[in-house]
């Protein structure tokens, strides 16, 4: 059994990752419309990943018989000036996204949960990778700078994202 604390915190972190999901099906539309479809392409199969982590905790939280609740996902914000701020939010917010793991790894520990601290240990790794991707994608818009090129070029090799 989850402990209550650990229950609470863990549905707090599927209403987490359904958010990350949401912001970033909200950038993918905001490419859309702007002509950019392999970012666009990039961000939709982030926003899945992203459904793919909340199914995690989803599926965990019953495996221990804890007990899912659903809270009211958030709004995202619907614009984003260019490519390089999006993605630069995107890091800020897997930089935060990866504090809120690592909360729950600390929680864990505390309530005496070691089973929830080798659940979460998938989720540190993956941050890091999270943070890793978003990172480059960042470096390689600002070296990209304000050449449309450059831009047309980047655009078409994130529309290679499997
Ligand atoms: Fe679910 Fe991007 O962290």
């Amino acid at each position: 059994m989850l402990s209550k604390k650990m229950e609470e915190a863990l549905n707090k972190q599927l209403n987490a990752e359904l958010f990350s999901s949401y912001l970033y099906l909200a950038m993918a539309a905001c490419f859309e419309a702007r002509n950019l479809p392999g970012i666009a392409h990039w961000l939709e199969v982030q926003a899945k990943e992203e459904y793919g982590h909340a199914m995690k905790f989803y599926g965990y939280i019953n495996d221990r018989r804890g007990r899912v609740t659903l809270a009211a996902i958030a709004a995202p914000p619907a614009e984003w000036p260019t490519p390089l701020a999006a993605f630069e939010a995107v890091l800020a917010h897997e930089q935060k996204v990866t504090g809120l793991i690592h909360g729950l790894v600390e929680l864990a520990a505390q309530e005496k949960d070691p089973a929830a601290g080798v659940f979460l240990q998938w989720f540190v790794s993956e941050q890091v990778e999270e943070e890793k991707s978003a990172d480059a994608i960042v470096a390689q818009l600002k070296m990209i700078g304000d050449s449309p090129h450059g831009l047309i070029m980047l655009d078409r090799a994130l529309a290679q994202r499997g």
